[in-house]
Protein backbone atom coordinates (compact mmCIF):
# COMPACT_ATOMS: atom_id res chain seq x y z
CA UNK A 1 0.00 0.00 0.00
CA UNK A 2 1.39 3.44 -1.23
CA UNK A 3 1.83 6.37 1.30
CA UNK A 4 1.17 9.41 0.51
CA UNK A 5 2.75 13.00 1.66
CA UNK A 6 1.84 16.03 1.58
CA UNK A 7 3.53 19.09 2.85
CA UNK A 8 1.13 22.47 3.10
CA UNK A 9 -2.37 21.98 3.33
CA UNK A 10 -4.40 24.80 1.87
CA UNK A 11 -7.14 24.83 0.08
CA UNK A 12 -5.58 22.59 -2.56
CA UNK A 13 -4.31 20.05 -0.98
CA UNK A 14 -7.69 19.68 1.50
CA UNK A 15 -9.79 19.68 -2.13
CA UNK A 16 -7.08 16.33 -3.61
CA UNK A 17 -7.18 14.44 0.60
CA UNK A 18 -11.11 15.04 0.10
CA UNK A 19 -11.91 13.53 -3.20
CA UNK A 20 -9.31 10.84 -2.54
CA UNK A 21 -11.24 9.99 0.48
CA UNK A 22 -14.49 10.26 -0.94
CA UNK A 23 -13.80 8.27 -3.92
CA UNK A 24 -12.43 5.85 -1.98
CA UNK A 25 -8.66 5.57 -4.04
CA UNK A 26 -7.05 5.59 -1.25
CA UNK A 27 -7.55 5.11 2.42
CA UNK A 28 -6.91 7.67 5.60
CA UNK A 29 -4.14 5.34 7.23
CA UNK A 30 -1.98 5.81 3.71
CA UNK A 31 -1.93 9.62 4.02
CA UNK A 32 1.14 11.71 5.93
CA UNK A 33 0.42 15.37 6.56
CA UNK A 34 2.87 18.13 7.48
CA UNK A 35 2.40 22.05 7.82
CA UNK A 36 4.22 24.10 9.50
CA UNK A 37 1.20 25.48 11.63
CA UNK A 38 -2.16 23.96 12.98
CA UNK A 39 -4.84 24.97 11.22
CA UNK A 40 -8.38 24.65 11.38
CA UNK A 41 -8.55 22.63 7.60
CA UNK A 42 -6.38 20.05 9.31
CA UNK A 43 -8.05 19.40 12.26
CA UNK A 44 -11.22 19.29 10.84
CA UNK A 45 -9.52 16.28 8.21
CA UNK A 46 -8.21 14.46 11.32
CA UNK A 47 -11.52 15.27 13.30
CA UNK A 48 -13.41 13.12 10.71
CA UNK A 49 -10.87 10.69 9.57
CA UNK A 50 -8.57 9.59 12.68
CA UNK A 51 -6.49 7.22 10.75
CA UNK A 52 -4.95 10.17 8.83
CA UNK A 53 -1.28 10.75 10.23
CA UNK A 54 0.31 14.06 11.06
CA UNK A 55 4.39 13.90 11.58
CA UNK A 56 7.38 15.74 11.09
CA UNK A 57 9.07 16.40 7.65
CA UNK A 58 11.61 13.80 8.91
CA UNK A 59 9.18 11.11 9.50
CA UNK A 60 7.44 11.87 6.12
CA UNK A 61 10.30 11.62 3.83
CA UNK A 62 11.08 8.69 5.34
CA UNK A 63 7.98 6.66 4.57
CA UNK A 64 6.14 8.36 1.78
CA UNK A 65 6.34 6.74 -2.04
CA UNK A 66 4.77 9.97 -3.52
CA UNK A 67 4.72 13.75 -1.73
CA UNK A 68 2.96 16.06 -2.61
CA UNK A 69 4.35 19.48 -2.03
CA UNK A 70 0.88 22.24 -1.53
CA UNK A 71 3.01 25.43 -0.20
CA UNK A 72 2.84 29.11 -2.31
CA UNK A 73 5.68 29.15 -5.01
CA UNK A 74 8.10 30.93 -3.12
CA UNK A 75 7.91 28.43 -0.30
CA UNK A 76 8.53 25.56 -2.56
CA UNK A 77 12.53 25.42 -2.67
CA UNK A 78 12.39 26.36 0.68
CA UNK A 79 10.93 23.03 2.12
CA UNK A 80 12.63 20.62 -0.62
CA UNK A 81 16.26 22.54 0.93
CA UNK A 82 14.70 21.22 4.22
CA UNK A 83 14.05 17.67 3.32
CA UNK A 84 16.71 15.49 4.26
CA UNK A 85 17.84 12.96 2.08
CA UNK A 86 15.87 10.21 1.83
CA UNK A 87 16.71 6.40 2.20
CA UNK A 88 13.86 5.46 -0.82
CA UNK A 89 12.85 6.87 -3.65
CA UNK A 90 10.13 9.64 -3.44
CA UNK A 91 8.46 10.88 -6.48
CA UNK A 92 8.01 14.44 -5.70
CA UNK A 93 4.93 16.53 -7.12
CA UNK A 94 5.12 20.14 -6.58
CA UNK A 95 1.45 21.68 -7.42
CA UNK A 96 3.06 25.29 -7.35
CA UNK A 97 2.52 27.88 -10.58
CA UNK A 98 6.46 28.90 -11.71
CA UNK A 99 8.68 26.31 -9.80
CA UNK A 100 9.72 25.15 -12.76
CA UNK A 101 11.49 21.33 -13.41
CA UNK A 102 14.80 22.71 -13.32
CA UNK A 103 14.89 24.57 -9.90
CA UNK A 104 13.51 21.42 -8.45
CA UNK A 105 15.81 19.05 -9.58
CA UNK A 106 18.45 22.02 -8.30
CA UNK A 107 16.95 21.40 -4.56
CA UNK A 108 16.35 17.32 -4.48
CA UNK A 109 17.50 14.65 -5.98
CA UNK A 110 14.37 12.64 -6.00
CA UNK A 111 12.35 11.96 -8.86
CA UNK A 112 10.21 15.27 -9.56
CA UNK A 113 6.92 16.36 -11.39
CA UNK A 114 4.47 19.53 -11.73
CA UNK A 115 0.68 19.42 -11.07
CA UNK A 116 -1.29 22.24 -11.81
CA UNK A 117 -4.48 21.50 -9.74
CA UNK A 118 -8.24 23.61 -10.85
CA UNK A 119 -10.99 24.25 -8.55
CA UNK A 120 -13.46 22.23 -10.25
CA UNK A 121 -11.28 18.85 -8.95
CA UNK A 122 -13.78 19.27 -6.36
CA UNK A 123 -16.80 18.11 -8.32
CA UNK A 124 -14.77 16.11 -9.95
CA UNK A 125 -13.88 17.19 -13.18
CA UNK A 126 -11.23 19.79 -15.08
CA UNK A 127 -7.98 19.00 -16.79
CA UNK A 128 -4.99 18.18 -14.68
CA UNK A 129 -1.70 19.40 -15.72
CA UNK A 130 1.30 17.08 -16.03
CA UNK A 131 4.48 18.17 -16.62
CA UNK A 132 7.76 15.50 -15.67
CA UNK A 133 11.33 15.51 -14.90
CA UNK A 134 13.56 13.20 -17.34
CA UNK A 135 14.21 10.99 -14.66
CA UNK A 136 10.53 10.05 -14.09
CA UNK A 137 10.00 6.77 -15.13
CA UNK A 138 7.01 4.69 -16.41
CA UNK A 139 5.63 3.55 -13.14
CA UNK A 140 5.60 7.00 -11.48
CA UNK A 141 3.76 8.55 -14.36
CA UNK A 142 1.08 6.27 -13.89
CA UNK A 143 1.09 5.59 -10.20
CA UNK A 144 0.41 9.69 -10.44
CA UNK A 145 -1.80 9.76 -13.60
CA UNK A 146 -4.25 6.88 -11.62
CA UNK A 147 -4.11 9.39 -8.86
CA UNK A 148 -5.27 12.45 -10.53
CA UNK A 149 -7.66 10.61 -12.39
CA UNK A 150 -9.93 10.20 -9.32
CA UNK A 151 -11.12 13.88 -9.86
CA UNK A 152 -10.36 14.84 -12.95
CA UNK A 153 -8.87 14.71 -16.77
CA UNK A 154 -4.89 14.20 -16.57
CA UNK A 155 -2.70 15.91 -19.49
CA UNK A 156 0.84 15.66 -19.72
CA UNK A 157 2.24 19.35 -21.41
CA UNK A 158 5.50 20.36 -22.06
CA UNK A 159 7.00 22.56 -19.72
CA UNK A 160 7.37 25.58 -21.97
CA UNK A 161 3.52 25.56 -22.65
CA UNK A 162 2.63 25.16 -19.05
CA UNK A 163 1.66 28.49 -18.00
CA UNK A 164 -0.33 28.84 -20.54
CA UNK A 165 -2.26 25.65 -20.50
CA UNK A 166 -2.94 26.95 -16.37
CA UNK A 167 -4.51 30.03 -17.45
CA UNK A 168 -6.82 27.34 -19.59
CA UNK A 169 -7.69 24.83 -16.72
CA UNK A 170 -6.64 26.41 -13.20
CA UNK A 171 -7.33 29.98 -13.71
CA UNK A 172 -10.06 29.86 -16.46
CA UNK A 173 -12.67 29.02 -13.27
CA UNK A 174 -11.88 32.47 -11.89
CA UNK A 175 -11.67 33.87 -15.84
CA UNK A 176 -14.90 33.06 -16.10
CA UNK A 177 -16.70 33.64 -13.21
CA UNK A 178 -15.25 37.46 -13.59
CA UNK A 179 -16.59 37.53 -17.20
CA UNK A 180 -20.05 36.17 -16.09
CA UNK A 181 -19.95 38.73 -13.41
CA UNK A 182 -20.01 41.70 -15.59
CA UNK A 183 -22.45 39.77 -17.79
CA UNK A 184 -24.70 40.10 -14.65
CA UNK A 185 -24.12 43.23 -13.73
CA UNK A 186 -24.71 44.52 -17.20
CA UNK A 187 -28.39 42.71 -17.36
CA UNK A 188 -29.04 44.95 -14.13
CA UNK A 189 -27.70 48.45 -15.89
CA UNK A 190 -29.65 47.38 -19.02
CA UNK A 191 -32.71 45.51 -17.50
CA UNK A 192 -35.20 45.44 -14.73
CA UNK A 193 -33.66 41.81 -13.96
CA UNK A 194 -32.22 42.03 -10.58
CA UNK A 195 -28.67 40.83 -9.64
CA UNK A 196 -29.58 37.63 -7.80
CA UNK A 197 -31.74 36.94 -11.11
CA UNK A 198 -29.00 37.43 -13.06
CA UNK A 199 -26.70 35.18 -11.24
CA UNK A 200 -28.90 32.02 -11.10
CA UNK A 201 -30.02 32.22 -14.71
CA UNK A 202 -26.17 33.00 -15.87
CA UNK A 203 -25.24 29.91 -13.34
CA UNK A 204 -27.73 27.83 -14.89
CA UNK A 205 -26.52 28.11 -18.51
CA UNK A 206 -22.99 28.08 -17.60
CA UNK A 207 -23.27 24.64 -16.33
CA UNK A 208 -25.57 23.74 -18.92
CA UNK A 209 -23.52 24.91 -21.71
CA UNK A 210 -20.71 22.97 -19.89
CA UNK A 211 -23.18 19.75 -20.51
CA UNK A 212 -23.66 20.14 -24.15
CA UNK A 213 -20.23 20.83 -24.70
CA UNK A 214 -19.05 17.39 -23.05
CA UNK A 215 -21.93 15.13 -23.68
CA UNK A 216 -22.91 16.22 -27.04
CA UNK A 217 -19.31 16.45 -28.05
CA UNK A 218 -19.78 20.26 -29.61
CA UNK A 219 -17.32 22.96 -29.99
CA UNK A 220 -17.36 26.38 -28.93
CA UNK A 221 -18.18 27.36 -32.95
CA UNK A 222 -21.09 24.71 -33.42
CA UNK A 223 -22.49 25.97 -30.00
CA UNK A 224 -22.97 29.39 -31.22
CA UNK A 225 -24.53 28.46 -34.58
CA UNK A 226 -27.12 26.58 -32.87
CA UNK A 227 -28.55 28.94 -30.66
CA UNK A 228 -27.27 32.08 -33.01
CA UNK A 229 -29.36 31.42 -36.00
CA UNK A 230 -29.17 32.96 -38.98
CA UNK A 231 -30.18 37.28 -38.61
CA UNK A 232 -31.42 36.59 -35.22
CA UNK A 233 -31.00 38.27 -31.80
CA UNK A 234 -28.41 35.92 -30.76
CA UNK A 235 -26.04 36.58 -33.71
CA UNK A 236 -26.01 40.30 -32.66
CA UNK A 237 -24.81 39.70 -29.42
CA UNK A 238 -22.19 37.20 -30.42
CA UNK A 239 -21.01 39.54 -33.24
CA UNK A 240 -20.59 42.38 -30.34
CA UNK A 241 -18.23 39.56 -28.45
CA UNK A 242 -16.51 38.64 -31.53
CA UNK A 243 -15.35 42.33 -32.17
CA UNK A 244 -14.55 43.01 -28.76
CA UNK A 245 -13.13 39.92 -27.28
CA UNK A 246 -9.94 39.52 -28.83
CA UNK A 247 -8.20 42.03 -27.43
CA UNK A 248 -9.21 41.47 -24.33
CA UNK A 249 -8.05 38.25 -24.22
CA UNK A 250 -5.44 39.36 -25.92
CA UNK A 251 -4.58 41.62 -23.01
CA UNK A 252 -5.09 38.60 -20.41
CA UNK A 253 -2.41 36.73 -21.91
CA UNK A 254 -0.34 39.44 -21.92
CA UNK A 255 -0.46 40.20 -18.11
CA UNK A 256 -0.78 37.19 -16.86
CA UNK A 257 2.62 35.75 -18.75
CA UNK A 258 4.04 38.73 -17.61
CA UNK A 259 3.28 37.99 -14.25
CA UNK A 260 4.19 34.04 -14.58
CA UNK A 261 7.89 35.83 -15.31
CA UNK A 262 7.37 37.91 -12.49
CA UNK A 263 6.67 35.21 -10.07
CA UNK A 264 9.99 33.01 -11.68
CA UNK A 265 12.31 36.53 -11.25
CA UNK A 266 11.05 36.46 -7.39
CA UNK A 267 12.09 32.68 -6.90
CA UNK A 268 15.53 33.13 -8.47
CA UNK A 269 15.94 36.18 -6.15
CA UNK A 270 15.04 34.64 -3.02
CA UNK A 271 17.38 31.36 -3.76
CA UNK A 272 20.04 33.69 -4.27
CA UNK A 273 19.99 34.35 -0.67
CA UNK A 274 20.22 30.89 0.37
N1 LIG B 1 -5.78 27.78 -5.62
C1 LIG B 1 -5.72 27.31 -6.86
O1 LIG B 1 -6.74 27.27 -7.60
C2 LIG B 1 -4.43 26.77 -7.40
C3 LIG B 1 -4.41 26.26 -8.68
C4 LIG B 1 -3.22 25.75 -9.20
C5 LIG B 1 -2.09 25.73 -8.43
N2 LIG B 1 -2.11 26.23 -7.18
C6 LIG B 1 -0.88 26.16 -6.38
O2 LIG B 1 -1.13 25.40 -5.22
C7 LIG B 1 -0.30 25.84 -4.17
C8 LIG B 1 -1.12 25.97 -2.91
O3 LIG B 1 -2.22 26.78 -3.19
P1 LIG B 1 -3.48 26.84 -2.21
O4 LIG B 1 -4.54 27.58 -2.95
O5 LIG B 1 -3.76 25.50 -1.65
O6 LIG B 1 -2.88 27.80 -1.07
P2 LIG B 1 -3.33 28.02 0.45
O7 LIG B 1 -4.74 27.59 0.65
O8 LIG B 1 -2.92 29.39 0.79
O9 LIG B 1 -2.39 26.99 1.25
C9 LIG B 1 -1.02 27.12 1.30
C10 LIG B 1 -0.43 26.15 2.31
O10 LIG B 1 0.97 26.34 2.33
C11 LIG B 1 1.42 26.62 3.65
N3 LIG B 1 2.52 27.57 3.61
C12 LIG B 1 2.48 28.89 3.28
N4 LIG B 1 3.71 29.44 3.34
C13 LIG B 1 4.54 28.45 3.73
C14 LIG B 1 5.94 28.39 3.98
N5 LIG B 1 6.71 29.47 3.81
N6 LIG B 1 6.46 27.21 4.37
C15 LIG B 1 5.68 26.13 4.54
N7 LIG B 1 4.34 26.12 4.31
C16 LIG B 1 3.79 27.27 3.92
C17 LIG B 1 0.22 27.18 4.35
O11 LIG B 1 0.37 26.96 5.72
P3 LIG B 1 -0.15 28.00 6.84
O12 LIG B 1 -1.60 27.66 7.04
O13 LIG B 1 0.70 27.70 8.00
O14 LIG B 1 0.06 29.38 6.28
C18 LIG B 1 -0.90 26.35 3.74
O15 LIG B 1 -0.98 25.08 4.34
C19 LIG B 1 0.36 27.13 -4.63
O16 LIG B 1 1.71 26.85 -4.89
C20 LIG B 1 -0.36 27.50 -5.91
O17 LIG B 1 0.54 28.04 -6.87
C21 LIG B 1 -3.27 26.74 -6.64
Amino acid sequence: METIGIIGYGSMADMMVQKWLEKRVLDARQFMIHTRSETERLHQLKEKHDDVNICSLDELSASCDVLFVCVPPLAVLDVLDQLHPAKKAIHIVSVAAAVTLDKLTQHTNQLVSRYIPTLTSAVGTGVSLVAHGVTVGDEEKKRLNRLLSAFSIVREVEEDRFDAASNLTSSSPGFIAAIFEEMAKAAVRNSELSLEEAYEFLTYALLGTGQVLVEHGLTFAETVNRVATKGGITGEGAAVIQKQAPQMFDDLFTQTMKKYDQLKSQIDEANKHH
